[in-house]
């Protein structure tokens, strides 16, 4: 084992772009940064290209990265999620002594994460799962990260964390998150978040082109002034980028010759099981990560394309509506339906919180969401001061100002979703968000007959306005009512 003259205050495993970004990210501020990845060609690549700048040590065995690291030695993993996971931090793991950290900061599920706690901390390390958003950009030049693990750890990588963070007004996006999987937790529903704001763009852009007839380099232009609105935020930033582009190859914009099948890695199916155990309805996420699905079924797409009935429909100027007045009202039904997703986010990540005892403040994610991240957006800063004024919110619908907002936006939002409807045109997270509200704010659900139905076929009972107490009603014999509790 080789022993470098000085030694690293940072180590990270795993020298993909992610990994040696944020390598690099940590050399331009500063620090010494230990190198490590399993094939050498990375590390020398690395070392190559950008060892001019700042002071990297690399290593080509586990060993001598880890004697290269200052102790309590702090050590980043940036590999695949899963099994390559598990294999690097037990290697670690062997080669460290008690006191020290390893940090996974790759899209791990939470649950994994918990495992993985429970298991260092029971051979005297810390473990450290920390959400990494921002992309490899973000990698570079300042990430939103979100670590959970012990709150103990965070003194010592805290300081090293915030010094290559984004930074909003200052802020640093960082904060500890809560223990054990609670960083990873939030990170997931971050990503589930992202879905749903990507789906509604999409719909937005859809309805622009197939109901307004807009051409994609008009659209991008719409994008950009709602930037500089209420909705200002990067995903709406780049979709104006995206739609400007013009394919080199056909003259054609390029999204009209990119394949419409929506690749997923798993972080919004995770967001969605999660709830469905949690109960909670994160529908406009399910409806985004559903038809991420739905955009890949290829086989029955081209079966049902141009060969299921239609019904009748509608044209825009068939139902004479001014184009500019619809541009508007997508762009309304476009924030009330982003709203709903947050909304829902929020209510998961409070009620992963409760199950698991982490304590999560939602002010600390709007916070540290509001830079670095994908779904960075002026408008958390409105969430942050939702919680500042009622930190025990039932829904953050609920909150003055964004109850507010929703009567200004949801007459369009209604009329967006009829004329989608009318026009043949799919909207599901469009639609679903405003199910959702109005399932919300309605004074009785069918929930009731959910329950006699439940009641008829299995006396699973049902409980009364009148009075306290499990009733059924004997279905198959006289039908009286017997209390059963
Ligand atoms: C981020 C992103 C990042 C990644 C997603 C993409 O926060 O930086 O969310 O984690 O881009 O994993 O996920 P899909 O491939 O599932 O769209």
């Amino acid at each position: 084992m080789t022993q470098p003259d000085s030694l690293a205050q940072i180590g990270v495993v795993g020298l993909a772009v992610m990994g040696s970004n944020l390598a690099r990210n940590f050399a331009r501020n500063g620090h010494t940064v230990a190198v490590y990845n399993r094939s050498a060609g990375k590390t020398d690549a690395l070392i190559a290209e950008h060892g001019s700048e700042g002071r990297f040590i690399p290593s080509y065995t586990i060993e001598d990265f880890v004697a290269s690291l200052e102790k309590p030695r702090r050590a980043i993993i940036m590999v695949q999620a899963g099994a390559a996971t598990d294999a690097v931090i037990n290697q670690l793991a062997d080669a460290m002594d008690p006191g020290d950290i390893i940090i996974d900061g790759g899209n791990a599920l939470y649950t994994d994460t918990i495992r993985r706690e429970k298991e260092i901390s029971a051979r005297g390390l810390h473990f450290v799962g920390a959400g990494i958003s921002g992309g490899e950009e973000g990698a570079l030049n300042g990430p939103s990260i979100m670590p959970g693990g012990p709150a103990e750890s965070y003194k010592s990588l805290g300081p090293l964390l915030e010094s290559i963070a984004a930074k909003v007004d200052g802020t640093p996006c960082v904060t500890h998150i809560g223990p054990d999987g609670a960083g990873h937790f939030v990170k997931m529903v971050h990503n589930g978040i992202e879905y749903a704001d990507m789906q509604v763009i999409g719909e937005a852009y859809h309805l622009l082109r197939y109901a307004a007839g807009m051409e994609p380099a008009e659209i991008a232009e719409v994008f950009r002034e709602w930037n500089a609105g209420d909705l200002d935020s990067y995903l709406i930033g780049i979709t104006a980028e995206v739609l400007s582009q013009v394919d080199a190859e056909t003259g054609k914009p390029l999204i009209d010759v990119i394949v419409d099948e929506a690749g997923q890695k798993g972080t919004g199916r995770w967001t969605v099981k999660a709830a469905l155990d949690l109960g909670i309805p994160v529908t406009g996420i399910g409806e985004a990560v559903f038809a991420r699905a739905l955009s890949g079924a290829t086989a029955q797409r081209a079966a049902a394309r141009d060969n299921l009935p239609t019904g009748t429909l509608s044209t825009l100027a068939g139902r004479g509506v001014d184009r500019e007045a619809f541009v508007e009202d997508v762009r309304r039904a476009l924030f009330a339906s982003k709203l709903v997703a947050y909304a829902q986010g929020f209510d998961e990540i409070r009620a992963g919180s409760d199950e698991h005892n982490w304590n999560v403040d939602p002010r600390d994610l709007a916070t540290i969401w509001r830079g670095g991240c994908i779904i960075r957006a002026k408008f958390l800063n409105r969430i942050v001061e939702a919680y500042n004024e009622n930190p025990d919110l039932e829904s953050l619908l609920l909150d003055p100002y964004f109850k507010g907002e929703l009567g200004t936006l949801v007459d369009s939002w209604r009329r967006v979703v009829v004329l989608a409807t009318e026009l043949g045109l799919p909207v599901p997270v469009f639609a679903s968000s405003l199910s959702y509200y109005d399932s919300l704010r309605a004074e009785r659900l069918p929930a009731a007959l959910i329950q006699g139905q439940r009641d008829f076929f299995g006396a699973h009972t049902y409980r009364r306005l009148d009075r306290e107490g499990s009733f059924h009603t004997l279905w198959s014999g006289d039908r009286t009512e017997v209390r059963t509790d």
